[in-house]
């Protein structure tokens, strides 16, 4: 296959094309949501992959070692329909470090996370930033803050959350916690570890982001 002039690795084409659909299921399931919040995401979600080109601009990379973590967790269920969706494509997510550098302080090298849609993403949004989070067994992500609106959704494993002022809360696989503007909060994986979807939406830059890890630790 050639476009431009360069020769397209079909192999890498098929991978492109398995990504653009599991982040197309994760639209069609948050649409499904009865949280407005979560109907908003779906709908900046499919803005970015409808306005996506045929093929990439940037390539799908193994990530043998993220895969390493998170494939056993999606096998181990039970887990949400979106676990098996992210089965068949969790190799090609871009799986990377966190960027908020405090994070490494508390979770180094114990998490993994990607985006695949946002401003510098595969699929490109100003309006949205969506992806997947993993947390390796008991690993606690710190109180903090940040001006986007939140979601997180678990998709295999399980953790707590602890929102505002209040205690941690156990989540399991297909719930969603709805995190508003500057709300405090902390999230705990569970003794299997917790693998997430995530999205912010408003205020999506990572300048407004503070970690205040308290007494959490
Ligand atoms: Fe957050």
């Amino acid at each position: 296959m050639e476009r431009t002039g360069r020769v397209v690795d079909p192999v890498f084409v098929r991978g492109w094309a398995s990504l653009k659909q599991f982040v197309e299921t994760c639209a069609d399931w948050l649409g499904e949501r009865p949280e407005d919040v979560c109907r908003r995401a779906a709908g900046a979600i499919c803005i970015a992959t409808e306005g996506a080109p045929d093929l990439p601009v940037v390539a799908p990379v193994e990530q043998p070692v993220a895969a390493s973590l998170v494939l056993p967790l999606l096998d181990a269920g039970p887990g949400s329909p979106l676990a098996a969706a992210m089965r068949s494509v969790a190799p090609l997510i871009p799986w990377r470090e966190p960027p908020q550098g405090e994070i490494e302080k508390y979770m180094g090298g114990r998490n993994c996370m990607s985006r695949l849609v946002g401003p510098d993403s595969l699929f490109r949004s100003d309006a949205i930033g969506f992806g997947t989070f993993y947390m390796a067994p008991d690993v606690l992500y710190p109180r903090h803050m940040h001006a986007a609106e939140e979601i997180y959704v678990v998709v295999s494993g399980g953790g707590s959350w602890a929102l505002g002022d209040g205690g941690f809360e156990e989540r399991g696989p297909g719930n969603v916690i709805h995190v508003t503007p500057w709300l405090p909060h902390a999230l705990r994986a569970n003794d299997q570890g917790l693998l997430m979807l995530w999205a912010w939406q408003g205020n999506i830059d990572l300048d407004a982001y503070r970690m205040d890890a308290g007494d959490d630790d």
